[in-house]
């Protein structure tokens, strides 16, 4: 066994949950406590656990029963103890003076937080703010920067991209276009990757707005061409000419006074300038729950054991990163708060251009 100073270390997970989470979980302990003799202790529902010290002793949990399991076996909220922080009204404590004291409680030499964007920023500013954190990428949506991979996203396009593939039968015997609207918040790498697997005829981007027109046009002139039907790939960040010129508090309100999520929108619109039965279908939390595909339980195992390392020898401060197939330590104050969105030069979106796939564009 290996000798560190760091003795126990606290983990939580934080934002939505993803396939991955539970084997990056298992893997952090499995190879904290084989190679280095580390403890832990499960921080439950995110940073709300964190500021309550709702923890438990790691040990009783049966870790491997958790590789393939979904979700996530902490439990996770979207709390952020940044963001407007206010008062106990029961301990008069800030979050972050809180979180002081569950360190202290649990004598937590650091502590792991497995998420996404929102999450590794929330890491950044703790380790900003002096505490012993290092970050996990998980994430449906691919848009952590700094790291090629985020487990959850290779186990996300295969349900997107089965979605898409079930309804194209339907929409094909019912001579519909049918508009999927695909996860993937603020960036479209979910909605391109699935919408090319599954080979839609349309993917609209959150990255690049689409002109209804032009997509009605390339919809008709599938028809014409023979095809009477059609599969839209949607991503539910998308957006179209007119909410692009919005700047960000205008576009926030648009967004925000919508009752329907933006495949409704698009189908109506469609339907008014096709005159073609249009349809939507929302893919939603299918394609974060159950268990992950094999890739991302590998991905997930190499990140979370990786992550031991980083914790033993105090590489603080850091995201465990997976890039060109190397386990990297990336400064979470270079990941926070950035998106990751798809560059127009991407190989993958130029490849679904060259194959014809409309973007609306
Ligand atoms: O970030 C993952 C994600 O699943 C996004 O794709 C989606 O926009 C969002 O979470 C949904 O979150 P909630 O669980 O808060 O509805």
């Amino acid at each position: 066994m290996k000798t560190t100073s760091v003795k126990t270390v606290g983990i939580l997970t934080s934002g939505g949950d993803a396939p991955g989470l539970n084997a990056a979980i298992r893997a952090l302990c499995a190879a904290g406590k084989n190679k280095y003799g580390m403890k832990f202790i499960g921080i439950r529902n995110g940073y709300r656990g964190l500021i309550d010290n709702d923890t438990f002793k790691m040990d009783k949990l049966d870790l491997d029963s958790l590789v393939k399991a979904g979700g996530t076996c902490l439990g996770t909220s979207r709390v952020k103890p940044f963001k407007n922080p206010v008062a106990d009204p029961k301990t008069g404590l800030l979050p972050v003076d809180a979180i002081k004291e569950t360190f202290k409680k649990n004598k937590l030499d650091a502590l792991v937080c497995l998420g996404g964007n929102g999450t590794n920023t929330t890491a950044s500013l703790l380790a900003e703010a002096g505490f012993n954190v290092i970050g996990l990428p998980k994430t449906i949506d691919n848009d952590i920067v700094g790291t090629d991979e985020s487990f959850g996203f290779q186990t996300a396009i295969q349900v997107a991209t089965e979605g898409i593939e079930a309804i194209r039968t339907t929409a094909r015997s019912h001579h519909r276009v049918m508009v999927v609207e695909i996860m993937g918040h603020k960036v479209g790498w979910l909605g391109l990757y699935a919408g090319l697997a599954a080979n839609a005829d349309a993917i609209l981007l959150p990255e690049i707005p689409y002109d209804i027109k032009k997509l009605g046009k390339f919809i008709k002139s599938k028809v014409e061409g023979g095809q009477d039907y059609a599969v839209i790939a949607c991503s539910e960040g998308a957006i179209n000419l007119e909410e692009a010129k919005l700047g960000k508090k205008d576009f926030k309100k648009a967004r925000e006074s919508m009752t329907q999520s933006v495949g409704f929108r698009v189908a109506k619109e469609l339907e008014e300038e096709t005159g073609i039965e249009t349809r939507t279908s929302v893919l939603g939390y299918l394609q974060r729950g159950g268990e992950p595909k094999p890739y991302d339980i590998i991905l997930a195992t190499t990140i979370g054991a990786s992550a031991a390392d980083f914790l033993a020898r105090k590489d603080f401060g850091k995201l465990v990163a997976m890039n060109g197939g190397r386990i990297e330590a990336v400064p979470l104050d270079t990941v926070a708060g950035v998106v990751k969105a798809i560059p127009e030069d991407d190989p993958v979106l130029q490849t679904a251009r060259d194959l014809g796939i409309s973007f609306g564009d």
